[in-house]
């Protein structure tokens, strides 16, 4: 198969791209948290290739992608307060949301459950799309199964040319990270995976917020979760990932100590002098979280190489923005963090 590249700017994308989507094709989609492998998520046959190409568990669904927050009610039944509160504050915006699904929704998008999750990107390109197609668009991050997701066209190019019908390339994505999924179909809010809407923002419309336990620690991958796709090895270079905690003096003394060669460093742009020597890559600015976010899967991609033994990370504090990060990289770290402070 000829992938078909579209630029987001060029006459006619959104009709090309939406027309594809209508006959049953995979199209990958920017949105400004990472690019999707999209498909009509009402058409099952069309939701299987996206299954297939990516090389997904057939037990993970998919999140459907609306172009204006009323048509979550097309796929959504009991829909209560707080997701018009939510929907009101962040959408279009990094924010998915769990809520219980309409028979309308095949059993394929959401891997049997009866709920769905639902989110309305903030991305004008991508919201044309959905329009035009007249359906929602199922569209899980573009990468390949268990590898970083995608936050540019030629991160999807390198994993999918020559198999899907379209990519639309609208640039870089901006926020890096996948979006915040909140479950609201429980007794309380539940966060089931942190994202471009933080905890702040989230608890500030609800009044009350779960983390499920998915987000904090690793997942054995026979559990039963809440959202299944946490308990995937995920995001993660095929080398072991080691974050080392503390403060930048001690933490690039505890690496310069053991680093060998083979080795890498994913630090912060202020800490490239500190690892002179060590093959040092800087995903963001330490002072600018979102630089951080932005950057991280690319560097991620970047890492995913089988010459390199072993990557020490360097992992931002703090809440907000900062909390996302942390997940992500502890993720492909497998939890596996030194604390440079008590090592010395
Ligand atoms: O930012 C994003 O959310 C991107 C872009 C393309 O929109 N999409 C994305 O999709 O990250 P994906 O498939 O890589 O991650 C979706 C996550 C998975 O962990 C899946 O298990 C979970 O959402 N999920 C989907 N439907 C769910 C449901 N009904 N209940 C709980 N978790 C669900
Ligand atoms: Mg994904």
């Amino acid at each position: 198969m000829q992938t078909l590249y579209l630029s987001a700017d060029a006459p006619g994308c959104a009709e090309t791209a939406a027309e594809i989507i209508r006959r049953g094709g995979l199209v990958a989609i920017p949105t400004e948290t990472v690019y999707g492998l999209g498909a009509n998520g009402l058409d099952e046959t069309a939701v299987a290739r996206i299954f297939e190409a990516k090389g997904r568990p057939q037990d993970n669904p998919l999140i459907l992608h609306v172009a204006a927050p009323e048509e979550m009610e097309s796929i959504c039944h009991d829909i209560p307060p707080a997701a018009y509160a939510l929907a009101k504050a962040y959408w279009p915006g990094p924010l998915t949301m769990v809520l219980p699904v309409k028979d309308i929704v095949p059993k394929r998008t959401t891997a049997g459950l009866d709920t769905v999750a639902v989110r309305c990107p903030d991305c004008a390109i991508t919201r044309a799309i959905i329009r035009l197609s007249g359906v929602p668009i199922a569209a899980p991050s573009a990468n390949l199964s268990g590898k970083p997701s995608t936050t540019t066209a030629e991160h999807v190019r390198h994993d999918h040319d020559g198999r899907i019908d379209a990519i639309v390339d609208g640039g870089p994505c901006r926020v890096g990270l996948e979006s915040t999924i909140v479950d609201l179909t429980a007794d309380r809010p539940r966060l089931l995976r942190p994202g471009g809407i933080t905890p702040e923002q989230l608890t500030k419309v609800l009044g009350d917020l779960v983390v499920d336990k998915a987000v904090t620690a690793q997942i054995d991958k026979d559990a039963v979760v809440r959202a299944p796709g946490m308990k995937y090895r995920h995001y993660a270079p095929q080398e072991p990932v080691v974050i080392v905690a503390g403060s930048r003096e001690k933490a690039a003394a505890y690496i310069r100590s053991h680093f060998e060669p083979g080795d890498r460093v994913l630090c912060f742009q202020e800490e490239l002098p500190l690892y002179a020597g060590c093959d040092p890559l800087a995903y963001g600015e330490e002072a600018d979280v979102n630089t951080l976010s932005a950057g991280l899967f690319a560097a991620l991609r970047e890492l995913d190489d089988p010459s390199i033994h072993k990557v020490y990370a360097r992992c931002p504090t703090g809440g907000g923005v900062a909390y996302a990060v942390q997940n992500r990289l502890k993720k492909a770290a497998a939890f596996h963090i030194v604390n440079a402070e008590e090592c010395l």
